[in-house]
């Protein structure tokens, strides 16, 4: 092989490393672009839970809304065909965290008038938050198609001046 060859190739060589790098840059870009398009309705923080043991072990064994702070925390069992707890009541303009999940099927956690609109997976806790501006009641529904009962798995959520 003379030397021209051996340079004709090691160009080629690095037309592919180049191409590969290049690769990567673009998924990259991609994941972060998906990631900040998307970060409102996929929830942020998603963990696991066991599904077998939601209705009888940790927080979602006790499915509650909880004043922290100025702030409300809400740990909610979407199951078929309703929501626990029933309806829930905030007062107006403090930060909602809502931790869902499902001990069954998958089910929707969707609440009307927000951009809270999530699937609630058996076995991920989907965690959104919201602050509502304004005094009324919210429907929340089920989305996902789940059974029988889905159309009707709705609730409420109250907000109070
Ligand atoms: Cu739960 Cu549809």
């Amino acid at each position: 092989m003379n030397h021209e060859e051996h340079a004709v190739i090691e160009r080629f060589e690095r037309g592919w490393l180049v191409f590969g790098v290049g690769m990567i840059v673009v998924f990259v870009v991609l994941i972060a672009y998906t990631m900040a398009n998307f970060g409102g309705s996929i929830p942020v923080g998603t963990e696991r839970v066991d599904a077998t043991k939601v209705r009888t072990e940790g927080q979602f064994a006790n499915p509650r809304l909880e004043q922290v702070g100025e702030e409300y925390v809400a740990y909610v069992q979407a199951f078929a065909f309703g929501y626990a707890p029933g309806e829930m009541r905030v007062k107006r303009g403090r930060k909602v965290t809502f931790y869902v999940t499902s001990p069954d099927v998958q089910h929707g956690f969707m609440i009307e008038r927000t951009n809270i609109n999530v699937q609630v997976i058996p076995g991920e806790v989907a965690r959104v938050s919201h602050t509502f501006k304004e005094a009324g009641e919210y429907t929340i529904i089920c989305n996902e198609y789940c059974g029988l009962g889905h159309a009707g798995m709705i609730s409420k959520i109250v907000v109070e001046e």
